[in-house]
């Protein structure tokens, strides 16, 4: 079970909402009214004036960066003299009241001269568009390709050639608990500290100090318990630290930020929405000989994570198919829309959806069924992928995932269009029933995204007891538990004996991002080597005690204990190994194998393991309305060992979850760069009553790279669905959906009533 599972079941947990201090102020953001304006004057003196406001800060108020950026440092914590999505923060009230803050920012007047604004990627690449970012007048984030053997020869080759076009929606993560923070100045005003609900301690720590313009070490950003991220709190978060930590230093008090769910909504980051053109060739066997693929990434207003999503996207677009010639280009494009990066999949859910449609478009085509041409084509043990790694040390267990997928689901392509022999009671139409199934390959980790690295720390304390430390963070994954898991199972201990400390900069070591499903390959490698050695340095003072290899000595809850009879209890333990100068306490630092990546052609070894996993989905269309139901998902994920499978089994329940809603339900709707669906009244997120039933398989091939031969699991598991089922629609009725969600319009009458939409095509 897990370690934090009483505190959050019980409630007594603490969110950064209900953090409070004597003294505290709160703070309040004033948006941009605009989703593209210059800003020609701005006046707070009635705002200043109100009785309980303590300050109003702008931009003249930062001191050190005005502007920060993962990759691209575009984006401003609050405007300098333009503003380019209706998320941005023009000025920050800090005030006695919550109440009295949002009063004030209603006083604040902001005059602005409007600018033409762009809301596609097309309009913003049309020569002449107005240009977001000076340093990038053609409006391109940047541009990831990949060339592999000769395409043109290759497309010349193949007997069937079939184009396509995708898309994907914006979507929201839609984290239980919005953004929320609390910043605390150090007494003598040369540091502060922030609490919050931060995904990445380490990363939003580099932030405020670049543009507070203080060293690391006087910024402490500390996690409070997070109430869902999924990749969702970075940007925001450091944005809003940031203001926190600027009102708290100006106003010499504690500054608590909380978003309600309208401004989360409205300003915080989301999933690009991808346009995927694909071009495939292929044998009449079904050998797929040729791919070109093309593909527009909406970024919105700023850069942030859009160079590495894209590259994910780049690596895995191809899905998980040996191919000899393949070309492929992704483009982010810089638009006057809510700004998207992180969010559990990390570029993939896009291109899965293409792919896997297209494999099924394919198979209709050659009249071939669809799990035989993916037989034919995926990855097996030294495949060679698109960037030309050969998959080898590790198992490649594509087929494997299938296999068990499609025999939990009972798959019988013979029989998959079996109409409900119950009429659908409420809508007079018909059930029809239909089976889809989607596959992907994963690379774990950051992969030549950046440098890969992980440092935990592992002390014994004079009781036998262990503190445990490292920046993972608890991202509400259970990477805690797992972490407290691999260090008792690796010293020998019990599990009640290891205290795992928050992630905080000042209490655990830089462990690399919460990010890329690494927490338990990363820091768990790092743990593992932590533990390790430990255990090797409290064999050393055991054997010196008792004149034996220190390979003989046995690490109990007591203490060492050597041959019959020979036991040293903790105490003395930890004085002998003071005598001898053995560190007691310890860190290690784990690097992960290498990879490489050559830009130009867009290959290399991408990532140094992957993970492969399938799921099946059975759907039920209602003739009469085109409501779809999922009935049941098989879903069967390699994640290389589970460290603890009943929190695997929780990942799998939840990212079948959230791919359901992806699939079917769920869509930011932005008008000109206004936001339509500010909260979860408008913006539909599936319930447990839209639940299927879900048989997960957990498939176990240890990897060499992994802690315990573990990897990753928590984004496959929400990489899939949305391709499943849209396959399972297309079974059930014939009708192919190209475009996400799957809502009652396109199933029905194959396009979406919605008002942005018929603009969209308008100009296609
Ligand atoms: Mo995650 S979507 O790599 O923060």
């Amino acid at each position: 079970s897990r370690i934090d599972a009483v505190e959050k079941v019980t409630g007594r947990a603490l969110y950064a909402a209900d953090l409070s201090l004597p003294g505290m102020l709160w703070g309040k953001v004033l948006f941009a009214t605009h989703p593209h304006a210059r800003i020609l004057s701005l006046d707070t003196t009635e705002a200043a004036a109100l009785p309980g406001v303590q300050a109003i800060l702008t931009a003249l108020d930062i001191p050190g960066a005005k502007e920060i950026g993962a990759v691209i440092e575009d984006q401003p914590a609050l405007a300098v003299d333009r503003v380019r999505f209706l998320g941005d923060g023009v000025a920050l009230v800090a005030a006695d009241t919550q109440a009295i803050a949002e009063e004030a920012r209603k006083h604040i007047s902001v005059e602005y001269e409007p600018l033409p604004g762009v809301f596609t990627p097309e309009e913003a690449l049309t020569p002449g568009a107005p240009a977001l970012h000076e340093a990038r007048p053609d409006n391109v984030v940047n541009r990831h390709r990949v060339r592999k053997g000769d395409i043109a020869a290759a497309f010349g080759q193949a007997e069937v050639v079939l184009e396509r076009e995708y898309r994907t929606q914006l979507i929201e993560h839609a984290y239980l608990e919005p953004e929320a923070v609390l910043a605390i100045p150090d007494p003598d005003k040369k540091g502060v500290q922030v609490i919050g609900s931060i995904q990445n301690p380490f990363s939003t720590r580099s932030f405020v100090a670049r543009a507070l313009a203080l060293d690391l070490n006087r910024v402490r950003i500390s996690q409070s318990t997070l109430g869902g991220s999924f990749g969702g709190k970075d940007e925001v978060m450091y944005i809003m630290a940031i203001r926190a930590a600027l009102l708290a230093l100006k106003c010499g008090r504690p500054v608590k930020m909380v978003n309600d769910r309208e401004d989360s909504l409205r300003e915080s980051y989301k999933r690009h929405p991808y346009k995927m053109r694909y071009k495939v060739g292929a044998t009449r066997q079904g050998k797929l000989t040729a791919m070109e693929i093309r593909i527009l990434a909406d970024a919105g207003a700023y850069a942030a994570q859009s160079p590495f999503v894209t590259w994910r996207s780049t690596v895995e677009a191809t899905g998980p198919y040996e191919i000899a010639a393949v070309s492929t280009d992704v483009t982010a494009v810089y638009t006057n829309n809510t700004y998207t990066g992180a969010m559990r999949g990390f570029g993939s859910p896009q291109v899965i959806f293409a792919v896997e449609s297209l494999m099924d478009e394919l198979a209709v085509e050659l009249g071939i069924d669809p799990v035989e041409l993916r037989r034919r084509n995926l990855y097996r043990q030294g495949s060679i992928t698109a960037t030309n790694q050969v998959l080898e040390g590790h198992t490649v267990s594509l087929e494997e995932v299938m296999d068990r997928a499609l025999a939990a689901i009972e798959w019988d392509p013979a029989g998959q269009k079996v109409a409900n022999p119950d009429p659908m009671p409420s809508s007079g139409g018909s059930g029809r029933r239909g089976l889809g199934l989607a596959l992907s390959f994963r690379g774990c980790s950051l992969g030549a995204e950046g440098l890969d690295f992980s440092t935990a720390r592992c002390s014994l304390e004079p009781d036998g007891s262990v503190l445990l430390a490292l920046g993972i963070s608890e991202n509400g994954a259970g990477q805690r538990t797992v972490f407290t898991q691999i260090a008792a199972q690796t010293l020998g201990l019990p599990l009640e004996r290891i205290r795992i400390l928050d992630a905080d900069t000042y209490l655990a070591p830089d462990a690399g991002p919460t990010v890329a499903s690494r927490g338990t390959l990363m820091g768990g490698n790092a743990v593992l080597k932590a533990a390790a050695a430990l255990r090797t340095n409290l064999q050393q003072v055991g054997g010196t005690a008792f004149g034996l290899p220190p390979a003989e000595v046995r690490i109990t809850p007591q203490g060492l204990a050597g041959r019959e009879g020979q036991i040293l209890c903790w105490g003395p333990l930890v004085q002998a190994a003071q005598r001898l100068g053995a560190p007691l306490d310890v860190s290690a630092t784990f690097q992960a194998p290498a990879v490489d990546w050559e830009e130009e052609r867009g290959q290399g070894n991408a990532y140094f393991t992957y993970v492969y996993a399938c799921q099946a989905a059975e759907v039920e269309v209602d003739t009469a309305t085109g409501q779809v139901r999922v009935l049941r998902v098989a879903a069967a994920h390699d994640m290389g060992r589970a460290i603890n499978p009943q929190m695997a089994l929780g990942q799998i329940y939840g990212g079948v979850a959230m791919g359901l809603g992806y699939a079917l339900l769920e869509e930011v709707e932005l008008r000109d760069g206004e936001t339509r669906t500010l909260n979860f009244d408008t913006y539909e997120l599936p319930t447990a009553a839209d639940m299927p039933q879900v048989m997960p398989i957990l498939v176990e091939n240890p990897d060499p790279a992994g802690p315990y031969g573990a990897k990753s699991l928590g984004e496959p598991t929400n990489e899939l669905l949305a391709a499943a089922v849209a396959n399972a629609i297309a079974n059930a009725t014939g009708r192919r959906i190209r475009e996400l969600p799957c809502d009652l319009e396109r199933v029905l009458l194959g396009i979406s009533l919605r008002e942005k939409r018929e603009k969209r095509s308008s100009q296609a």
